[in-house]
Parts: C-alpha cells; structure tokens; sequence
C-alpha cells in the first residue's frame, strides 16, 4: 500500500444544516461553519466532509440537488463557500464535498426538460419508459418506500425511475452524455480547489437491464433493491472511467459510500488503483438490519459489535484503508446504538472512541460525536423530519403494530437522530440559533454540550482531542496509522482486543465491553500505559505485576505499549 498524505489525518463530517447557523433563520449555514473552523482544528481534524449544501428544495436535505454549480441561498452563497474553502487551507483542513450523482433533484432543468420532451436530449438523462396495459416496468421497492416507478408529469402514460425518493430521479449512467456533464462538473469543482468528494449512493448507478422482476418480499408486491444489485454487472467501467478522467487528474481525496459490493470487486474500490481513496467501513452500521423493516432491528451485542470491525479489519488488510466511523447523518447516534442504555457515560462512549481510533484506518467523526451526543426522543409522529423515518413508521404500522410501539421502533433507528442541531451550549436551542432551529433541538442538550466540556479536562471532548493527538504523536505515529491489526482473544465474550504492530512497537488494545470489571493476564507486563479512559487510572504502575496482571473496570479501555 502507497502511503499518502491523508492517511494520518483525522476527518470530520459536517452536517450543514444542523451545524451553526449565523442569520436567526434556524438553519446552519456556511458563515457558522467557518467560524469554526479554529475549534475545528483544536479537536485535532485534518479533513472535513460536508455533506450538500448546492441548491436544493432539500426533499433529501440537500441529496437532491437541483443545481450542481451553486450553493443553495438557506447555505449561503458561493462567496461564502470559497472563503471557508480559503480559511480551511491557512488550517491545513482540506475540504471535501458530497457528490451525489446516482440521482439528481425533480426541479433540475435536466429532469424539468425531460419531462417537456421526453423523446429528447434530456428525457435520454433518466430512465424514462411506457407504462404499458397500467403496468410499470418492473416490481422493485424504493428505499423509500413505494415503487421505483412514478408518472412522469405532464404524461400520464409515462414514467421514470427513482430508486430513493420520487423527488430524486435517476441519472442514465448508461448515456455517455451523462456521464460527460458529470465529469465537467467534478472537474470544475476541483479546479476551485477542493481537495475531493465523499461519493453518496454510488452502487446504484448500474442498473440491470432490461428491466426485470423479481420475487416480491412484502405484503405490497415488491422487491428489495439489493436483488438487482446482485445481479448488475459492469460498474467498473463506470467508476474507473470517473477516476481516471476526474479523481486521477487532480490527486483527490475520494471516500465511497458503498454498500453491497461484490466480494470479489472490493480491491478494485480500495486498493491503490482503485476507483476511490477509501470507503466507509459500514459492517458495523449494518449490523441487526431485517428485510421487513427497522421495526423488526435484531439486538447488537458487544461480540457482534467486534466481529463486524474484526471482518473489516481483516478484509482491508494489505488491501487499502477503510473509513471508520461510529455513525453518520444517515445512522442513529452510535453510542446509542452499540451501548446499553442503562450503560451509556462518557466512559462507555470514551471506549468506543478508542476502538474507533485504534482499529486501521481513517477515523471519521460525525459532528457532535466529539461531545457525546446521543439519540434524541420522538414523543409524536409529527416530531419525525425525515422521509426515511416517516417510511419506516408507515411499514411498522402497516405489519400491525400500535402507533405508540412503531414510533418507539423507528427511533430506534432514526436518521434525525443525527441531524438535531449541535450541542454548542446550554443556552437556549444549545446555542445553534436565537430563530427557531429547522429541527428539535436534542432536550439533552443542557447535560451534553461543548462548553461544559472544553474548561473540563475529563470530558468527552477533552478524550477525543486526546486520541487526534496520539494519532500524530510522533512515538505511535507510525504504529497507529500502519502497524498491522492482529485480533486477540475473540472467544471471550464481551471483550475487544487486538494488537497493532508497526516494525519498531506493539500497542496493545483492550475494551472491556460490559459493565462487570474483569482480569485479564498478559503473558508479559507491558511497558507503558498509553492511555486509558478512566479518570483515576491514567498513570503507568511501577510494580511489574501490575503491569501483567490487570483488571479492567466496566468500560474500560487500554492501550498499552508493550
Ligand atoms: C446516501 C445519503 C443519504 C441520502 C441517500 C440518497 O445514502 O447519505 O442521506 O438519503 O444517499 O441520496
Ligand atoms: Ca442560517
């Protein structure tokens, strides 16, 4: 594997709209993400991803874009842009946007075009068909909900495909004049300086042809997307046509968003050649997911947990660099997720951060991570923002069960989760506006926020900057960024541990996954405790059997030199 500048970083996802917001109108903008870059940069971040912030009727927030050259006016404008991109660079923090191209917005000029002449230039940009005898051309599920399929406006006997939202139309990938746009707008984008892209959705730009069905899996006729998944072939030449004429030229920082990958095509994403930089290690995110819904979610165990990085970490080895992350704007909070409520303090939460940050890899924060934020909580329907969500709820009720137990079910798994607005303070809507925020402010916030913890050294926060440190500390640089991950001990139940063995150091890494402390004798006493996340425990023992003997609290975890 090539060693390239970014992968000592550590990178930061940016949810615009819930970032800060700097005009009272109670959506983050641009301005509130520059005047942050400084704090930014004392977390310890090198990269930032911002998830979209181009023109948008934001349907999706932003993932259906209906103008890829500007910057939506709720954002701000393309002055703004380019002062965050400058301010970012004098930090060294390289910026990468979203580039969401399987799809493009309804109200794009392309799509209002197509809908005009459908016989034309454009109507060839999407998967325009004939509805033919009141049937459309094949039975697949949006992920959605619904069909793929919806009239084409303005001809009743027509239709187009969207495998999200029926306000995201499909791009035709197979077109090459589609294809060609793409490019020049990746292009451009580049040359204003943008060190690259985190890359939305990208599996789904092959599509199989002709359409077909497949057996249906739910009461409504339809079928999971994942079928035809399995069966397109041919993205390669797409995706290493995108990279050799855009990524290729200006050296950019590429991160996928990729799921469902064929086994075999893995290297082809990740390795040095490949179509991307790296892509999200999502193994995790996936785990307990059912075919009937998020209201049939099966428990995450700690072993669960553990197997699911362990499986990457071995899958990426020798191969390329994954993306780590504990959660995104798409995902519940991770602490949420993977810890036991009754369980869930800034120790539990410091000790999924020192796995996210010890396992290979590029560690990749989601805002408001670094502070400990949680899942919020729904009490009504109403409450819920997000079409994914209001979908989910929807399948919930329809396989029966009462309106109270299917909104407990989807919020669970919610993507608003995510998106309530940062945690800055305890001042009124948690000091992310004095309007009203676009989206319930999380009721925690007067608990969980980031002025409380800059002034304490034990905080959250304080943990985080701590571990971006180590991760450029010149005595484990090296090993932390491209020491070998060796797993240990994964017959134990409850328990993460592995090695990460550079030619010069061995670092030790065990979490003790459950509320029960428990022993652990290492063959050796270690040398040194590099860090742990309990408060009183933060210096390395004289005695040698100290150092061999252990005990670990309930989440506790250690790296040790050894
Ligand atoms: C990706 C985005 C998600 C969006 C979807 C459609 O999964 O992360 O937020 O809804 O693509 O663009
Ligand atoms: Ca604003």
């Amino acid at each position: 594997m090539k060693k390239k500048w970014w992968h000592e970083k550590t990178a930061y996802q940016i949810y615009p709209k819930s970032f800060l917001d700097t005009n009272h109108d109670g959506i983050g903008d641009l301005r509130g993400i520059i005047s942050k870059l400084d704090y930014l940069k004392e977390l310890g971040i090198g990269i930032v991803w911002l998830s979209p912030v181009y023109c948008s009727p934001l349907a999706d927030q932003g993932y259906d874009i209906s103008d890829y050259y500007n910057v939506d006016p709720r954002f701000g404008t393309m002055e703004d842009l380019e002062e965050l991109l400058a301010e970012a660079k004098k930090r060294d923090i390289h910026v990468v946007m979203d580039l969401v191209v399987n799809h493009c917005s309804d109200e794009h000029e392309w799509f209002k075009k197509a809908c005009e002449d459908p016989d034309g230039k454009y109507g060839r940009y999407f998967f325009i068909e004939d509805i033919k005898d009141g049937k459309y051309p094949c039975n697949w599920r949006s992920y959605f909900g619904g069909g793929v399929w919806e009239p084409l406006p303005g001809h009743p006997d027509k239709c187009y495909l969207h495998l999200f939202h029926k306000k995201q139309p499909d791009l035709n990938w197979e077109n090459p004049e589609v294809r060609e746009d793409i490019y020049k707008m990746i292009c451009w984008w580049l040359e204003k300086g943008l060190a690259g892209f985190r890359i939305d959705a990208i599996i789904n730009i092959k599509k199989v042809l002709p359409w077909r069905d497949y057996p249906s899996d739910r009461a409504d006729g339809l079928c999971s997307i994942q079928n035809m998944l399995e069966d397109a072939v041919g993205i390669d030449d797409f995706l290493g046509e995108m990279r050799d004429r855009c990524f290729r030229v200006y050296d950019a920082f590429t991160v996928g968003e990729v799921f469902n990958e064929k086994e075999e095509d893995f290297p082809n994403f990740i390795s040095d050649d490949g179509y991307f930089s790296t892509m999200f290690d999502f193994r995790a995110a996936c785990l307990g997911a059912s075919e009937k819904g998020w209201y049939d979610l099966k428990p995450v165990t700690p072993d669960l947990y553990r197997d699911a990085c362990f499986f990457s970490q071995r899958r990426a080895k020798d191969i390329g660099f994954y993306s780590n992350i504990i959660e995104n704007h798409d995902e519940p909070r991770g602490v949420s997720r993977y810890i036991p409520e009754k369980d869930l303090n800034d120790t539990s939460k410091k000790m999924l951060a020192t796995l996210q940050f010890m396992f290979k890899g590029l560690p990749f924060l989601y805002q408001g991570q670094e502070i400990g934020m949680e899942n919020t909580v729904f009490e009504t329907p109403d409450q819920i923002d997000d079409i994914n969500t209001l979908d989910e709820y929807k399948t919930a009720l329809e396989a029966g069960l009462s309106a109270e137990e299917a909104l407990k079910a989807v919020a669970r798994m919610s993507r608003d989760n995510a998106r309530t607005p940062f945690q800055w303070s305890a001042a009124e809507h948690a000091g992310f506006t004095d309007g009203t925020p676009w989206l319930r402010v999380n009721p925690n916030y007067r608990r969980i926020n980031l002025e409380s913890q800059i002034s304490d050294p034990n905080s959250v926060f304080q943990y985080y900057r701590k571990l971006t440190a180590l991760r450029t500390d010149p005595l484990y640089r090296d090993c932390i960024v491209y020491g070998d991950f060796l797993p240990l001990w994964e017959d134990q139940h409850n328990l993460v541990a592995f090695l990460r063995k550079s030619e010069h150091q061995t670092l030790m890494v065990i979490a003790n996954f459950q509320s029960e402390a428990r022993e652990i004798s290492l063959d050796q006493p270690y040398k040194k405790l590099v860090l742990t996340n309990l408060l009183d425990a933060a210096d390395t023992p004289a005695s040698e059997d100290e150092r061999k003997d252990l005990t670990l609290q309930g989440y506790q975890a250690v790296i040790l030199e050894l």
